[in-house]
């Protein structure tokens, strides 16, 4: 698959535009937008545009539905926690109703929340008995790492769930994580990727020769796109 691989001197713009122009064409074809969320860092300002984004309020929120691509196994209200983030950038400022935000449970067991996380999905799986994401938002780490698929971690290998409790020797704990079998069906997939000391992890993902688990990333019917910011 080639991915689009685009340089923006405008990040902000360029991703809130991709946003809405995906979910006005998800909505109007299927009369839903699902979108998946990436934590980390460089997402938090585009969040916080889409929550002011002019005529925000008449935005048709109601059609929205949000899920996690992982989360920390920590409270909600954990300095940590992605949907923390999330909540105070959008969710907070945004009349989406509360039951389409799939939030992903960090407060419970890590195996217990990823199983409900899956039955979750899987009560909202389309006529092909997948749960396509319209947009799904993925960041990547230096080590290459997307969502909580680390180098050299169990959850790499899983073929049939979509949701695991990865443990990461490097952090020494587990993450609740999207798995290649969810995030390859979707209609979407975006890196939203601040270029800035990844220079040469970016080099290896786009020489086509990398092994990292981003580049596994190769949704099975749908489109890929890098937007990197400068
Ligand atoms: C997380 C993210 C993770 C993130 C990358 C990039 O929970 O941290 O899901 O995969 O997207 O680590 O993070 P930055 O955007 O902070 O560089």
């Amino acid at each position: 698959m080639t991915p689009d691989i685009i340089h923006s001197n405008n990040f902000l713009r360029d991703a809130l535009a991709l946003i809405r122009r995906t979910a006005n064409a998800a909505i109007s074809e299927r009369g839903v937008f699902r979108m998946g969320l990436s934590g980390g860092s460089t997402p938090r300002p585009i969040y916080e545009a889409l929550a002011q984004w002019p005529g925000h309020d008449e935005a048709d929120w109601e059609h929205w539905e949000f899920t996690f691509g992982d989360e920390r196994c920590v409270p909600p209200n954990d300095q940590q926690s992605n949907y923390r983030m999330v909540r105070e950038a959008l969710l907070d400022h945004v009349a989406i109703p509360p039951e389409n935000v799939l939030r992903m449970r960090g407060e419970d067991a890590p195996e217990e929340a990823a199983a409900d996380y899956e039955r979750m999905l899987r009560s909202r799986a389309g006529e092909e008995g997948l749960y396509r994401h319209d947009l799904l938002l993925l960041g990547m780490g230096d080590d290459g790492h997307t969502a909580s698929l680390f180098p050299d971690t169990d959850a790499l290998t899983e073929t049939k769930r979509w949701v695991v409790a990865n443990f990461v020797p490097k952090f020494n704990t587990h993450r609740i994580t999207l798995t290649f079998p969810i995030l390859n069906a979707a209609r979407h997939a975006v890196f939203l990727v601040n270029s800035r000391g990844k220079e040469n992890t970016l080099e290896q993902v786009f020489s086509g020769k990398s092994l990292f688990p981003c580049s596994r990333v190769q949704p099975k019917q749908g489109k890929l796109t890098w937007l990197l910011s400068a």
